[in-house]
């Protein structure tokens, strides 16, 4: 991870200072860096030790970082990584240019594999995500909104980029096509638990240790699977409750506590945590194939490990 650390600022560098100021703002104030780690440990696990890796790593880090510029954008969010959001410190304009910077920066960086099939899985990996950020727009304020399209929105927001993650590693170790699917299949299953886990923790998280606000889902009336699960097995009042908070957003503090303790009588918020381990338990058996060795240990740790997030 110091040796990704090293490409990333390495590749950071503009003629333009506003660039390097927005980038590293956001860079330097850390984030858990899962997706390299990711990507890391499948080289690890099917024993590739080139240099290539630690570029790879960064170019996911930079995919992701520029989704989290124009997320913060598009979800209005102040706060990320414990201080306040770029578009909060430098406005929405730079945010948004900063982020197509990351992008472009990391597709420079892929070419530098010299290989279409790494070029190909990235392609595809940023192009669903633009895809999946787009239909939760249009989901937006929608309390008819199911378990399948809340799934196929976070199936391609978050879980393609570890899903692309865990595939390159396998890639780059020339891994058979059922070693290489068995990891991309831990990936998406993985990121599908992450994003759950995070949904979850937006209701029942800590907002100093996230560094994040919470609320921020419901307050632009997004209906993610704790919602979900509520209006399902809701009382008809209950019910009620929770359209109007989807169809309106922008809970008062008052209101957004009464959701809360709907989301907890109703048990959704232990089925929706429950709906995460399912999927943390699909990423653990996919790569039973995998060589026993302490990066494959690492793997299924992180599987398990997940779901008692608090950050
Ligand atoms: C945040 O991702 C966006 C989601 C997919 C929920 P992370 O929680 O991995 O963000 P950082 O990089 O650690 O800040
Ligand atoms: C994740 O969704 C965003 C992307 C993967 C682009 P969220 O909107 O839930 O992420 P946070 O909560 O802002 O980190
Ligand atoms: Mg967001
Ligand atoms: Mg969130």
């Amino acid at each position: 991870m110091r040796a990704v650390d090293r490409v990333i600022s390495h590749r950071l560098d503009s003629s333009v200072p506003l660039v390097g100021q927005v980038s590293h703002y956001i860079i330097a104030s850390g984030g858990k860096r899962l997706r390299p780690s990711l990507l890391l440990m499948v080289c690890g696990a099917l024993g590739y030790r080139g240099d290539q890796r630690f570029n790879l790593a960064a170019v996911v880090e930079f995919i992701h970082t520029a989704t989290l510029l124009h997320d913060d954008v598009v979800d209005a969010s102040t706060l990320r990584r414990g201080r306040a959001t770029a578009n909060e410190a430098f406005g929405n304009p730079a945010s948004v240019l900063v982020g197509d910077f990351l992008y472009t920066r990391a597709f420079q960086m892929m070419v530098d594999a010299g290989e279409m099939r790494i070029m190909q899985i990235l392609a595809e990996a940023t192009n669903i995500i633009a895809e999946g950020e787009v239909q939760q727009l249009i989901n937006m304020h929608d309390p008819s909104l199911d378990e399948a399209g809340y799934l196929r929105v976070i199936r391609s927001k978050t879980a393609k980029l570890f899903e692309a993650s865990a595939r390159l590693g396998a890639v780059l170790a020339r891994s058979t096509p059922a070693v290489e699917d068995a990891c991309a299949t831990y990936g998406q299953a993985l990121g599908t638990a992450f994003q759950v886990i995070d949904d979850v923790l937006d209701y029942d998280g800590d907002a100093a240790e996230m560094g994040k606000n919470l609320g921020d889902d419901l307050r632009e009336g997004k209906t993610t699977l704790p919602l979900i699960i509520a209006m399902q097995r809701g009382t008809p009042p209950q019910r009620d409750a929770l359209r109007h908070a989807i169809e309106n957003g922008a809970p008062s503090p008052d209101r957004l506590a009464e959701i809360v303790s709907i989301v907890r009588a109703t048990g959704a918020m232990d089925a929706t945590r429950e709906a995460a381990a399912a999927e943390a338990m699909r990423a653990m058996h996919a790569i039973g194939m995998l060589p026993s060795n302490p990066y494959t240990e690492g793997l299924l740790q992180l599987a398990a490990q997940l779901l008692q997030r608090r950050a």
